[in-house]
């Protein structure tokens, strides 16, 4: 593994088995009050550039449960609000903290932080991508249906981070991948040199829901304005209107298929309450389980890549 989790096209099929695996050793050991308190003594800064409910509670859960301790960095009350230079706050925190877990709007941020920190960061969410999240979606999707291999992902809505880093961890792990978005609103051009180069037929990017949700296995939608687009909250939802999860979408996919929502949803919006609360179950398995691939990718950085 390298030493940090930035994007998921950063990572190999086998670095992301050994995530899931570890994540599923994680949970089982929570479950049964097994001791797991690798991360003893060490501490994990965490820089919030945007809102958060599940990423700061299951990464702060997640480094007390490990032995560590968590510290909350709200970018606007700390000295990054007022300008101080990413690559010095690296340079500081590398002296006191054992690794760093940031969320903010550029990926370049993200990047030069790991550039000049020399302990891992790890990516909570940038607009391009949110590796965390889909490392708990796959391991939720292996969990129910006990394999990814072969298996149909389609992704109903913006070309957003959610939809760039399904893309990438969906066939990185042998998914078929379809993604359905209104034109002017595709993933990322780099994600889809890698889905055209390493996907080949197995990637599909289409503009109707109905052809990604055609014999689907799982079904993931997002919201239309991710944080920091409120402003184009308005012309977004005329933009995405069809771009719905409801019953009808689901009847075109198999049988017995999955739903998978980062959250939070907008019940009306990407998704109807119906669609929501039948898959409540495994909405929330997949919410759960960012708390246990996230203490696997913080063992796996933070405890010198032992497992
Ligand atoms: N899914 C997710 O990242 O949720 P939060 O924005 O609440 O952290
Ligand atoms: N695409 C959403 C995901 C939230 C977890 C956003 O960036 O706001």
């Amino acid at each position: 593994m390298k030493k940090d989790l930035l994007k998921l096209l950063d990572l190999t099929r086998e670095d992301i088995e050994k995530i899931l695996n570890v994540g599923d050793q994680m949970k089982y050991n929570q479950k049964h009050g097994l001791p797991h308190n690798y991360l003893q003594g060490k501490t994990l800064a965490m820089i919030f550039e945007k809102n958060s409910t599940r990423t700061r509670v299951s990464f702060e859960t997640g480094m007390y449960q490990l032995g560590g301790h968590p510290i909350f960095l709200s970018g606007k009350e700390s000295q990054i609000g007022r300008g101080e230079p990413i690559e010095d706050t690296a340079r500081v925190l590398s002296r006191y903290c054992d690794g760093i877990m940031i969320r903010t709007f550029a990926q370049e941020e993200v990047e030069q932080l790991a550039k000049y920190s020399d302990i891992p960061v790890i990516n909570g969410l940038t607009d391009f991508a949110h590796p965390c999240q889909v490392l708990a979606d796959l391991m939720t999707i292996r969990e129910r249906m006990t394999r990814l291999e072969g298996l149909k992902l389609c992704f109903i809505g913006d070309g957003n981070n959610m939809a760039n880093s399904l893309i990438v961890g969906g066939l990185k792990c042998g998914m078929e991948v379809s993604v359905a978005c209104p034109e002017g609103y595709d993933p990322d051009a780099r994600v889809l040199d890698f889905a055209k180069a390493e996907g080949g037929a197995k990637f599909s990017l289409v503009r109707t829901p109905e052809e990604a949700a055609q014999q689907a296995d799982v079904v993931i939608t997002d919201v239309w304005a991710s944080m920091g687009q409120e402003v184009e909250a308005q012309k977004r939802r005329a933009a995405f209107t069809g771009f719905q999860v409801s019953d009808a979408l689901m009847k075109l996919a198999n049988p017995g298929a999955m739903v998978q929502h980062c959250l939070p949803a907008h019940r009306g919006e990407e998704i109807t309450a119906e669609v929501f609360e039948a898959h409540a179950q495994e909405i929330f398995d997949e919410a759960e389980n960012r708390l246990h691939a996230q203490k696997a990718v913080m063992y796996l950085l933070m405890n010198g890549g032992e497992s």
